[in-house]
């Protein structure tokens, strides 16, 4: 697939993604089997991944969204100032929550649901992103399921946006410098 203007370079094809959303599938279903199991994905980046991987769960689950707000529009630094837009229509307490993600930065938008969802005394409650930029953390977080481990580059598409386009990258791409 040809690369758009803004992108640098592409760090993760769609192949290397779905093979290990794949094996990402593969590690959740055998480690919730036999136990009742919610997905949260937090919108909007983690709605690419949350499709993709919820068709390699092969135990039975259900979906769930979650919209927070942590950038401001048009920046690349979260505030921390982060705050829930739109919440889980299911009540959480005594089940298993697993919080799908895109990406973790400074880790203060996941550190900030972790608190916001334990507060419903769920059965238990695990992260799964798939990309991680260890370098940035700000937090320390916990995180049960990482797809990549990324350097401290902006990136795009598979769900990843830059001013809210080109999510639909079928790939991850490093944004050019000066975008
Ligand atoms: P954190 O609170 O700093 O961990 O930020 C997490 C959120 O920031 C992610 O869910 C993304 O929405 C956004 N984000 C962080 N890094 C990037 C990036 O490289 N590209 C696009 N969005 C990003
Ligand atoms: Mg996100």
């Amino acid at each position: 697939m040809p690369t758009i203007d803004i992108i640098d370079h592409i760090l993760l094809d769609s192949r290397t993604l779905q093979a290990r959303v794949a094996a990402l599938g593969r590690a959740v279903s055998a480690d919730y089997a036999g136990k009742d199991l919610v997905l949260v994905c937090v919108l909007k980046g983690g709605v690419v991944f949350l499709t993709d991987l919820m068709r390699q769960i092969t135990v039975p689950h259900e979906i769930e969204f979650m919209a927070i707000s942590s950038y401001g529009s048009g920046t690349r630094e979260s505030t921390g100032a982060v705050r829930v837009l739109m919440d889980l229509e299911t009540d959480i307490q005594g089940r298993n929550v697993l919080i799908v993600e895109d990406i973790v930065d400074s880790g203060r938008t996941v550190a900030y649901l972790l608190r916001t969802l334990w507060a419903r005394k769920p059965a238990s409650l695990g992260i799964c992103s798939l990309l991680n930029k260890p370098s940035r953390r700000v937090v320390d977080v916990h995180l049960d399921y990482v797809g990549f481990d990324i350097p401290d580059e902006f990136v795009l598409g598979y769900g990843l946006d830059c001013d809210e386009k080109y999510r639909n990258l079928p790939y991850v791409g490093v944004v050019r410098p000066g975008c």
